[in-house]
């Protein structure tokens, strides 16, 4: 893949048209500034109509047809949509529900992901293809699978049940190990067998939440080995061609994406903001962050968005006049090396017909296309961005394990991690600070300020690296309900937060989750509501304490000199306006500056390499450092 500009184009599912329309796709293509396609994603039934038995030949002609337009391929392994014989010839490939239902085929990624039958189908296509391919002038990439975990992200059946037991062993060891683990003599579940050793299927209550943390671990390994056994045959058959696959940029802990990306050779992101949603492009700034960060700050791919309007959210809105090239530019802004729909042509038939594409129903003259052509231009002229970095001098931890730990049940309040995560991350993004996603056991030494959202779950290992960053210089702005359990969800004992106390310096005497609608108010000013955490000092300053409340009076927000650096404890959660004055007064002590000064809201201000990227995003035309932005506008400049 050439790394000498931004790359730009979309899904291409030529399968679903005729021969002569493919021609018409490579003309229009050339006039849209496409560069590259990901090609093949859903074509193993075409490609592969009984076992063994290969048609290659429409795929031929696309992949010389692109070749010959000069137009990159990343060559998708097909693999994410079983052809109807796989399910015939083996039932029980399907995946199945917590509930014991068998799902059928009739959409797409209809596989369980423990499946030998299915990975060793989905190996001998990729290895075709690779064999057939690999040579190919056009392949510029692999695109393995797709979209791992987007339907399916936990199958119950009994090939599961088998793979985790074996993945269980290699954890464990022993059973006397996994039951001390699982704390299993709480409600007589101890397991004297493997046999009985089982999925968190449908239970009559509770069900153990080690066991269930347990298996959305084992769940995303079992995913991320579909994904590596086709990576290790391509690696093999063509060394020099780069290997991916799609992830997903939405709040869903599909998988520990952190725990996969040392085996991306880059980062390919998916992502589908929702036009209706007056915040979405700060959520996106998130995801796009995410990426850059899970690739160590390397460009990324953004390989999927909407022109558009979107099918599954109704009433499905279309991005109005510009929204599409703002958001664009925000990937690109934000570390991303390519910008690609899905897809390229709308389709005729089939579940997803009325999902916008670069070339609609109607064809190619309309604003859609002419704002997508606009924009392959403006990115062709922007090819020098192309590998350069972005920087960041603060960080917000995000951890899969945490996150699937604080949505468990029997929590002492209702946690919701995107809505934990936005509330800490939209008002950096408001002072117009760039921020990296590491995971808490990260190497911290290059931040300024690490932002941590309610770090549930951790490890002994996170524990004593936060401490570590802090006690050389590092600040900390922690919040409430962290450092509680270990990583089998067993409460660190004597005092809460157990792996945080000492750094901290408190204690956590009791928690007080507030009902909805309930608000305390806060002596530093605003209000607080959601949770209270019952504070007792133990060398730490009070910032803020509660003004009414079953706590009025105790401490609500405090701060810490612990070796070289500070930590500053959020105990509740105040408004957005308090929550904005407590992370301004953080940036202020960390010493942390703004990409710009005097940026007015809604815009956002990013630098990229040596280019200054402004996009505003509200409904009026501003005025920034001299340079006037239409609403929905963006302006790069060079050299800044
Ligand atoms: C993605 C998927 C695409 C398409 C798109 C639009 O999740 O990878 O194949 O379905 O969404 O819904
Ligand atoms: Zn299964």
């Amino acid at each position: 893949m050439k790394h000498d500009r931004v790359h730009f184009g979309a899904d291409y599912n030529p399968e679903q048209w005729s021969p002569e329309v493919w021609r018409e796709d490579i003309r229009l293509m050339r006039e849209a500034g496409v560069t590259i396609v990901t090609f093949g994603v859903f074509s193993w039934g075409l490609v592969e109509p009984e076992p063994g038995v290969y048609d290659f030949g429409w795929l031929d002609e696309v992949m010389d047809l692109l070749g010959d337009a000069g137009i990159e391929v990343s060559l998708a392994t097909g693999t994410a949509s079983p052809p109807a014989w796989l399910s015939r010839l083996h039932p029980e490939t399907l995946p199945v529900t917590r509930d014991g239902v068998r799902l059928s085929p009739g959409s797409r990624q209809h596989y369980c992901p423990s499946s030998p039958v299915y990975r060793e189908a989905a190996v001998n296509l990729a290895v075709q293809l690779a064999k057939r391919y690999g040579g190919h002038p056009a392949l510029a990439i692999w695109h393995v699978g797709n979209e791992y975990g987007c339907h399916i992200q936990e199958c119950y059946c009994e090939v599961s049940a088998a793979d985790f037991r074996t993945w269980l062993r290699e954890r464990y060891g022993d059973l006397d190990a996994l039951n001390a683990a699982w704390s299993t003599t709480f409600w007589s579940q101890r397991v004297a067998d493997w046999a009985d050793v089982l999925p968190p299927r449908a239970t009559p209550t509770l069900r153990n939440p080690a066991q269930d943390l347990d298996y959305r671990r084992f769940s995303s390994d079992a995913l991320l080995a579909c994904y590596r056994a086709e990576r290790e045959v391509l690696q093999q058959l063509t060394p020099d061609v780069p290997i991916t696959t799609n992830i997903m940029g939405m709040w869903e802990p599909v998988a520990d994406y952190a725990s996969w990306a040392a085996d991306f050779d880059v980062v390919a992101l998916d992502i589908y903001p929702e036009p209706k949603d007056p915040g979405a492009h700060i959520d996106a700034a998130f995801f796009h962050d995410q990426m850059r960060s899970l690739g160590g700050g390397r460009p990324y791919l953004m390989m999927e968005t909407a022109t558009s309007a979107i099918s599954y959210r109704p009433p499905n809105r279309p991005k109005r006049d510009g929204l599409n090239r703002l958001w664009s530019h925000q990937a690109v802004a934000r570390g991303a090396d390519a910008v690609m729909y899905f897809q390229w042509r709308a389709s005729a038939g089939g579940a997803e017909k009325f999902h916008s594409a670069i070339v609609s129903h109607g064809g190619a003259d309309n604003r859609i296309f002419r704002e997508v052509a606009g924009l392959g231009a403006e990115l062709a002229a922007l090819s020098g961005i192309a590998g350069s970095r972005v920087r960041a001098d603060v960080a917000i931890v995000h951890d899969y394990a945490n996150w699937w730990a604080l949505e468990l049940d029997a929590r002492p309040g209702e946690l919701k991690v995107p809505e934990r995560v936005r509330a800490h991350y939209a008002p950096l993004w408001r002072e117009n600070v760039t921020v990296d996603v590491v995971t808490p056991e990260a190497d911290l030494s290059a931040y300024k300020l690490v932002v941590v959202p309610n770090l549930y779950l951790c490890t002994d290992a996170a524990a004593d690296n936060l401490r570590g960053y802090v006690e050389g210089g590092g600040h900390l702005l922690m919040s409430f309900f962290s450092g509680i359990v270990d990583e089998c969800d067993r409460i660190r004992l004597g005092g809460y937060p157990g792996a945080f106390r000492e750094l901290l310096g408190l204690q956590v005497e009791e928690f007080w989750p507030l009902s909805e609608g309930e608000s305390v108010g806060l002596t530093s000013g605003g209000s607080a509501d959601l949770w209270a955490d019952h504070v007792v000092p133990e060398g730490a300053e009070v910032l803020a304490a509660y003004t009414g409340g079953p706590l009025a009076g105790s401490p609500a927000i405090t701060r810490h000199a612990f070796g070289l650096g500070t930590a500053t404890y959020l105990g509740t959660r105040p408004d957005e306006t308090a929550m904005r004055e407590l992370v301004r007064d953080a940036l202020r002590l960390a010493e942390v500056e703004p990409v710009l000064q005097g940026v007015p809201d809604g815009v956002e201000a990013v630098r990229r390499g040596t280019h200054l990227f402004l996009l505003n995003y509200g409904d009026r035309p501003v005025s920034v450092a001299g340079v006037e932005l239409a609403p929905h506008d963006v302006v790069v400049l060079a050299g800044s």
